[in-house]
């Protein structure tokens, strides 16, 4: 009998300084597009500085399981896509493994709802439990032939559509980019024009995408007056073009080292090669608002999307009450910014982030859980919290699989008092492959088995 692989345990000492020059992998959201747009487009597209990590490469399995031919990523970290056109897959032979990856397995349903061929796709624990109704109710106003399980969670099953999908008009229930870019891909493959109008503002890199590879999209802001309020719009019937793609450095992954250089006693970390969309910087917002010493240098355009470097120094933090704006700006980043919290003088309240209850766990209630245990006052609301900074001691956490709460307790050594064991980090590998190695490079101590 095979034996279980064991999972994989981070023991962290207490830091105190940090220093360092460091570049973070590729963006997590721009690699999977890269690979989804690549595959759809008529002709070759070469994607530089991708992200090697499992969710990417989960991305990348399925298509060539569709019948595309994709090379690499390289060692350094370049892939080429031999696309096939919109009409260009084939069938699946298995079920599509989605692994943990939920932009995997949102975005591909829009996808896969466009095809005439049946497919399904489902994915490890974790992503089993995650909500899909929120694409396949859409998808089904769009005439799409496509189910998940009664209660909404994978597997989704897409039945093949015998002709067009329709077109249609749709108010997003939530600020959510995977919903949003669900239904533009889906609008590819219908008749007429398809409208997604999103509540708050939420990451744009789809309609940054479909422009580069050179299919119509029209974006209006400021709906009804309220400029949180924005208006996408897509034909079907247009084509995609290989292009050039240049993934930006993963300010999702920045953040951590952000909140690393600005909780530790003394130090500077220079973070190179961060995509700056103005979609994504909440967590740079926040953590300035909470006085944080962060200062964006070289800021230039690079493929399509804004980056610059971040000169980040040891600060005192303040407690802020956050604002409701930022919060599907910096979505992924909360976290991170909980540290950030813990080491603040004062409180820290957040509201309105509810999304975070659906994540790759309960983040609002897996990270309180965690400071709890290493000392930290916290209380839980349904759609935020309240972090008291005080003095981080020593416990163990559990991660619950989740590799942004698992980061985030390693990055709190940095205050710690004693040692933190972080319980189940295996999945730091499907966004951040090379997290120990630069957290230890700038002046972490993690070791992990
Ligand atoms: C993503 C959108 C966000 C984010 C996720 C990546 C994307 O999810 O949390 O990590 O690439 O579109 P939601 O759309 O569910 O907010």
């Amino acid at each position: 009998m095979s034996q279980a692989k064991k999972a994989l345990t981070f023991t962290t000492r207490p830091g105190h300084s940090v220093s360092g020059d460091i570049i973070v992998p590729g963006d997590k959201s721009v690699s999977h597009r890269s690979i989804m747009f690549g595959s759809l487009a008529n002709g070759t597209t070469h994607i530089k500085g991708f992200l090697p990590g499992q969710d990417c490469l989960a991305t990348m399995n399925c298509f060539k399981a569709m019948g595309i031919e994709i090379e690499g990523p390289d060692s350094d970290h370049n892939v080429t896509v031999h696309g096939k056109g919109l009409h260009g897959l084939s069938q699946p032979k298995e079920q599509l493994d989605i692994g943990n990856s939920g932009t995997s397995i949102r975005l591909l349903s829009g996808i896969l709802a466009g095809q005439q061929f049946s497919s399904s796709m489902a994915g490890d624990v974790s992503l089993n439990t995650r909500p899909m109704a929120r694409v396949v109710e859409p998808l089904q106003l769009m005439a799409a032939n496509i189910s998940a399980r009664e209660d909404g969670t994978p597997p989704v099953h897409c039945h093949g559509s015998s002709g067009k999908l329709k077109a249609i008009d749709y108010l997003l229930p939530m600020a959510s980019a995977q919903v949003k870019s669900c239904i533009l891909l889906a609008g590819m493959y219908a008749e007429g024009t398809t409208t997604v109008t999103e509540p708050g503002i939420t990451r744009d890199h789809t309609e940054r995408m479909l422009t580069a590879f050179g299919y119509p999209v029209t974006v209006e802001k400021n709906i009804d007056g309220d400029e949180q309020k924005t208006r996408i719009s897509i034909e079907g019937g247009h084509e995609l073009t290989a292009c050039d793609i240049q993934v930006p450095g993963d300010i999702s992954s920045a953040t951590f080292f952000m909140v690393a250089g600005l909780i530790a006693k003394s130090g500077e970390i220079t973070i190179r090669n961060v995509g700056m969309n103005p979609t994504r910087i909440g967590a740079i917002n926040i953590l300035k608002a909470m006085q944080g010493n962060l200062t964006i240098i070289n800021e230039r355009m690079a493929g399509g999307e804004p980056v610059a470097d971040i000169v980040v120094k040891a600060s005192k933090l303040q407690g802020i009450d956050i604002s409701e704006r930022d919060v599907p700006l910096a979505i992924d980043e909360f976290p991170a910014i909980f540290i950030a919290a813990a080491c603040a003088n004062g409180t820290t309240r957040l509201r309105g982030a509810e999304e975070l209850r659906v994540k790759e766990s309960d983040r609002i209630q897996a990270m309180a859980d965690g400071l709890i245990e290493l000392g930290i006052e916290c209380t839980v609301f349904a759609d935020g919290i309240d972090i008291t900074g005080g003095e981080i001691g020593s416990g163990t956490i559990h991660s619950h699989d989740d590799h942004r709460i698992a980061m985030s307790f390693a990055i709190s050594s940095l205050r710690a008092t004693g040692s933190i064991t972080i319980l189940d980090c295996d999945n730091v590998a499907t966004s951040f492959p090379n997290f120990v190695s630069l957290a230890n490079e700038v002046g972490l101590s993690i070791t992990q088995a």
